[in-house]
């Protein structure tokens, strides 16, 4: 079983995106995809409606997760933390004690084909916002589905 983590700051906008997309396009059998804020501000909250009707949009139901906060203990259980922008990145390697901790965790769009390599926070914009998430996220999940599948075979 591969476990991957998304995070970003809230845990209701950007992660529960790319926690239904790479569901989405993985085998639950063999890969385990959760999703965590490094803020508490939402915890036990629904997703963002404008995520979970963009996700409807591309026939993706993310309306059943709850935010929570990210944890040290996320370190151990996951093998891969996907953050979103350079902040997220910032604030979960200052969580970290070690190298191998650190080394878990990676920009999401370093995935993507995209040279830009942050998903913008789409929470205080319009619906555009939340559809160029979906996009950007989307594309490096493709690329992250064909490298697991990959290595199952
Ligand atoms: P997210 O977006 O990090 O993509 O979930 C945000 C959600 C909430 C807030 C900021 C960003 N907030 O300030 O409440």
């Amino acid at each position: 079983m591969t476990r991957i983590l998304m995070v970003c700051l809230g845990n209701i906008c950007r992660s529960p995106l790319a926690e239904g997309i790479l569901q989405s396009k993985t085998d639950s059998n063999s890969v385990f995809v959760d999703s965590a804020g490094t803020a508490g501000f939402h915890v036990g909250n629904p997703p963002d409606k404008r995520s979970i009707d963009i996700a409807k949009k591309y026939g993706i139901d993310i309306s059943n997760q709850k935010c929570r906060k990210f944890s040290k203990s996320d370190f151990n259980k996951f093998d891969c933390i996907y953050v979103m922008d350079y902040s997220n990145y910032e604030n979960v390697i200052a969580l970290t004690e070690h190298d191998i901790q650190k080394q878990k965790v990676k920009l999401l769009l370093t995935e993507g084909t995209s040279n830009n390599h942050e998903v913008p926070d789409p929470y205080y914009g319009g619906i555009q916002g939340f559809d160029n998430a979906f996009r950007l996220i989307d594309n490096a999940c493709d690329n992250i589905a064909h490298k697991l599948t990959k290595d199952e075979s």
